[in-house]
């Protein structure tokens, strides 16, 4: 059953939209420094003049100044006016989410979804009045901001963390086997991979013509040869699928989005070889909302699923699942898919996904 969570005064949900208000401009504002390198900039400045810091970032200062004007009453960026031109700094402590030097920690890449979801809010009101969806093709930036997000949530944990919860994988992968990946977007966990265990063979499908093109300009500059791409629509992939050719297959984020999941992971079932094994990072979370209330993300998920994941497969005509399809469906259709060994592992390093692995047999 559904039930609210507290009976709150009226003030105390006013002050909560306000709040809202506030946090909802800071999450742009923090995209934006993100974007222009103010943050690098601040964490290695001393207490700065508006003026000092724009010049360290190559950037016009008018702008400058009144992103730190929302930066500092938000709580984010520290400064000092004692009598002469206002001084801001960036405390250590919080640079450590904020900068590229913060690694898989750099809130900020996370912080232009936003932006990337409000460049479609035209398209996605007309779809609740009419239905239909809003297709990958019309979002600005996706692929450049997910490969972003992958680079951090991914990349940096894959090779140490991420894949040796599959007993015996990094073993067989330095030995040499064939490997899939769903999805793959720019391809950076694949060519990685790729980079990682040379005895090995990668494959790489997306039906994003952009993102398999930023995938081989990586794999050549780095003059890889045990890693292929193709552009392909996995929608028939049950039918398409190649018959116990893969030992080792991977999805990142790639499945609810789908316009039709329960195809793609047949066809991922039917790809595997008898012994092969089946890694998904899908979006940790229940498909029973009233189970989502302590969801540290919970509110984020499911407007990014609104926005972008449900809707790019119900533009495909697909099932609209959503990302937060949440675990107990995503068991259900994988053994409908035929899988029945599957474990669900949920790593310190990533809050938003929960990685299942899964056997053929
Ligand atoms: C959320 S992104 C994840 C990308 C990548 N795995 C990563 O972690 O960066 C989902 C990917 O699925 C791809 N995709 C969606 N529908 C598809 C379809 N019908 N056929 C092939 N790829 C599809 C998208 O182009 C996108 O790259």
């Amino acid at each position: 059953m559904c039930t609210t969570q507290i009976e709150a005064p009226k003030e105390v949900f006013a002050e909560k939209l306000l709040t809202m208000m506030n946090h909802g401009a800071l999450a742009l504002m923090t995209s934006i420094g993100h974007r222009t390198g103010l943050f690098d900039v601040l964490s290695r400045l001393e207490a700065s003049t508006s003026h000092q810091i724009a010049e360290a970032a190559g950037l016009n200062e008018r702008y400058v100044r009144e992103w730190l004007g929302a930066m500092t009453v938000g709580g984010v960026v520290e400064c000092h006016a004692n009598g002469g031109a206002p001084q801001f700094y960036l405390p250590a402590e919080r640079a450590a989410f904020l900068t590229r030097a913060a690694g898989a920690d750099n809130l900020g890449v996370f912080a232009q979804y936003f932006s990337v979801l409000g460049s479609v809010e035209d398209r996605i009101v007309e779809c609740f009045k009419n239905g239909g969806g809003v297709s990958y093709s019309e979002f600005k930036r996706f692929h450049e901001v997910m490969a972003e997000d992958s680079g951090q949530s991914v990349l940096s944990s894959l090779i140490d963390v991420i894949l040796p919860i599959v007993p015996g994988l990094v073993a067989k992968l330095n030995t040499g086997i064939d490997v899939l990946d769903i999805g793959c977007g720019s391809g950076r966990a694949l060519n990685l991979m790729a980079r990682t265990f040379p005895n090995s063979r990668f494959v790489g499908y997306d039906f994003s013509e952009q993102a398999i093109q930023t995938a081989r300009v990586e794999a050549s500059a780095t003059g890889l040869d045990n890693i292929w791409f193709d552009v392909r629509d996995l929608t028939t992939f049950d039918d398409d699928a190649p018959e116990g050719s893969f030992d080792f297959i991977t999805t990142f984020d790639a499945i609810h989005d789908q316009a039709r999941p329960d195809r793609v992971l047949a066809g991922i079932y039917k790809a595997l070889k008898a012994d092969g094994t089946y890694l998904m990072q899908d979006i940790a979370g229940s498909s029973h909302v009233h189970n989502n209330y302590d969801h540290p993300l919970g509110a984020l998920l499911y407007t990014v699923s609104c926005m972008h994941c449900m809707t790019v497969s119900l533009a495909q005509g697909g099932m609209g699942l959503g990302a937060m399809w949440g675990k107990e469906t995503a068991q259900t259709m994988l053994k409908q898919a035929g899988f029945n060994r599957i474990e669900i592992k949920h790593l310190d390093h990533d809050i938003q996904n929960c990685y299942y692995i899964i056997h053929k047999n």
